[in-house]
């Protein structure tokens, strides 16, 4: 699919206006025009003739609107959020005359089709229109601690600040998700008339920016204070900074694991702790790392679901005819992998493998909900397939085939059951000196119990 964003500056009466568009292909965006107009007339005649049928035009937001109280909600969120960034709003007196330009400018996108964009769904087609801050985009986009001042101050910090405002655009917008193809951007002039241009392009081409991020990625990456009817800004979600992997430790404090807290039995001490993680109410407490290898010796590992684990083994259930039911058909042996940051805690156990008896499958498959249990038969696991809608026109056919009757299990879809050899009990400690306890399985059913060096 085709899109265009485009980006506003709105000047001042009789004043230029910055302006900016961006072209979607499908994979990335581009620059594709960059502009200096003055009427609002000839603006939106720009706008009608290369936005297509299928666009969203940012509009750089007046922050401030007058009512009872002075302000839109979306305003006093805005400052709220942003006063801490110093990219505060301007001064209300001019900020009156400046909205009714803007709203005015918006009844005149109305008038060409660009509906209000503060409920579009996510990659919609069709015009719509939103209203962005762009120094509030800038340090979320960008993850800076305060904005780049480029408006205000002495012509050499403007020209300073306009510089780095500049390279930020070019370094950072290739790298955001959708990435801008590295835009040829003018360079920033001495002062006078092109300064002012060269701000209100950049400003223009960040709205434009924030409109694709907003058709991208919706609600899940952007905020929208306010709504149409009272005025809303787009926001996008601060991105987080990104920390060099060097510099990301932890220091473990919260437990130890002393031999005298330990169960004699792994599948008893496993049992503790799995009913830790859950009364902490972790995520998926119950998610491991499968590893497995098969006759090429290549190691795999993926995370599955533990469905059971008692004396018989841990369980988990998956296709017989995958990556994993493969490479256990050759070796049937494999390992499994617990963490549980917020308990500092790893479990590793390794042993033998087998499939559950078919009545066992049997006995779970029908505890699944139906969709699951459809699913199960529509999934080649591990298969290549050529698209998603195969995979939904099967579903679409397995919900007819199955219409009257309940899901049957699929002959190649059951349980594993791991039978453990070795069971390891890691907690993290202070200074790298971790607690790590190993059982092993002995000839006759007994455990070996023995601490290892972290
Ligand atoms: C949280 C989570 C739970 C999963 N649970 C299962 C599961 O219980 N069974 C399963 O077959 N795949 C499960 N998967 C998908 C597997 O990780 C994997 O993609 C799939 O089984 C194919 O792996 P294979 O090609 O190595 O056989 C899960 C994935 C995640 C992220």
């Amino acid at each position: 699919m085709r899109m265009r964003f485009a980006g506003i500056d709105l000047g001042w009466e009789r004043r230029e206006s910055g302006l900016a568009l961006l072209d979607w292909d499908g994979a990335s965006l581009s620059l594709a025009a960059l502009d200096v107009l003055s009427s609002p007339d000839e603006i939106a005649a720009w706008l009608d003739q290369r936005c297509g049928a299928d666009a969203v035009v940012a509009i750089d937001a007046p922050t401030v609107i007058p009512n009872e109280t002075g302000m839109r909600a979306a305003d006093r969120l805005t400052h709220s959020l942003y006063g801490k960034y110093d990219a505060g709003a301007y001064p209300a007196s001019r900020a009156r005359r400046y909205w009714l330009r803007t709203t005015g400018f918006s009844q005149a996108l109305e008038a060409l089709g660009f509906k209000h964009g503060d409920a579009m769904p996510s990659r919609a087609a069709g015009r719509w229109q939103v209203e962005v801050y762009p120094n509030a985009a800038m340090v979320q986009l960008f993850a800076l601690g305060r904005i780049v001042k480029y408006k205000r101050g002495t012509l050499a910090s403007r020209i300073a600040a306009l510089r780095r405002f500049r390279l930020l655009l070019l370094r950072e917008l290739p790298r955001l998700t959708p990435a801008l193809a590295p835009p040829r951007l003018p360079s920033v002039p001495a002062g006078g008339a092109a300064l002012k241009r060269v701000e209100d392009q950049l400003d223009a081409l960040l709205c434009a920016y924030v409109a694709a991020h907003w058709w991208y990625w919706g609600r899940a990456l952007n905020d929208v204070l306010g709504d149409a009817s009272q005025g809303y800004i787009v926001v996008p979600h601060r991105r987080a900074a990104r920390v060099p992997l060097a510099d990301l430790r932890q220091s473990y404090m919260l437990a130890g694991l002393p031999e005298s807290d330990l169960h004699a039995d792994p599948v008893a001490q496993f049992h503790a702790w799995l009913d830790q993680a859950l009364a902490a109410q972790l995520p998926e407490p119950n998610a491991m790392t499968l590893a497995t290898a098969g006759l090429d010796g290549h190691p795999h590992a993926r995370i599955v679901l533990l469905k059971d684990a008692g004396p018989g083994g841990f369980v988990f259930f998956t296709n017989y005819e995958s990556g994993k039911g493969r490479q256990l058909d050759e070796n049937p042996r494999a390992a499994l992998v617990f963490y549980w940051p917020q308990l500092e805690r790893q479990v590793r156990i390794a042993g033998a493998v087998s499939r559950l008896p078919p009545e066992d499958s049997e006995a779970y498959f029908l505890t699944r909900p139906r969709g699951h249990q459809l699913g199960a038969w529509a999934s080649p696991q591990s298969s290549v397939i050529e698209s998603r809608e195969t995979l939904e026109r099967r579903l679409a056919g397995l919900e007819e085939r199955f219409a009257q009757v309940p899901v049957p299990r699929p002959p190649f879809w059951g349980g594993y059951r791991l039978v453990p050899q070795t069971v390891e009990f890691w907690q993290g400690r202070p200074n790298r000196l971790h607690d790590r306890i190993r059982y092993r399985a002995l000839p006759g059913g007994a455990w070996l119990i023995e601490r290892l060096a972290p």
